[in-house]
């Protein structure tokens, strides 16, 4: 897979999105960050929805987001057309994910997980593959659920 990474948090986020970029930048990675910069409080839908669209165009493959807990990220995230995202709070989850739901980006909760785990989970996640086949069908399922007027 390529190796570009897109990446946001929000105010809780900021100190474990800063190691996740320094840990993908020295394994050779572009990283895309599109912010927050700081500790001043942030709404966390805005930064799901810079990541997601960078998806959405192609500009790399994965995406990662930071929230205190990952589960606004998560439903920030899930609300965009063509996004499968995975709240992960252990390895398992995160090798899962993309091996089954060909997940494409992973949320992670800074006030979950240690800075270390959350490094670990994220390269779980970039290094797995979606294993395909009997998968195909369920991951269509859920792509055309975008498009269901439910
Ligand atoms: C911010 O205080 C917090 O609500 C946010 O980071 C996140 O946990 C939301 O799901």
């Amino acid at each position: 897979m390529e190796k570009k990474i897109v990446i946001a948090c929000d105010h809780a986020g900021n100190e474990v999105k800063d190691a996740l970029m320094t840990h993908f930048e020295k394994a050779g990675y572009t990283v895309t960050d599109f912010g927050c910069d700081g500790t001043c409080s942030v709404n966390y839908p805005d930064y799901a929805h810079y990541v997601c669209e960078a998806l959405q165009k192609k500009e790399a493959p994965l995406g990662i987001l930071v929230c205190g807990t990952g589960i606004g990220m998560s439903m920030a995230a899930n609300k965009h057309k063509g996004i499968r995202a995975a709240l992960c709070e252990n390895e398992f989850s995160a090798e899962m994910t993309r091996r089954h739901n060909d997940a494409n980006v992973i949320c992670m909760g800074a006030r979950v997980i240690s800075v270390e785990k959350a490094i670990a989970l994220a390269d779980i996640f970039v290094n797995t593959e979606y294993e395909g086949g009997r998968h195909d069908a369920r991951v269509a399922m859920l792509n055309a659920l975008d498009d269901a007027k439910c």
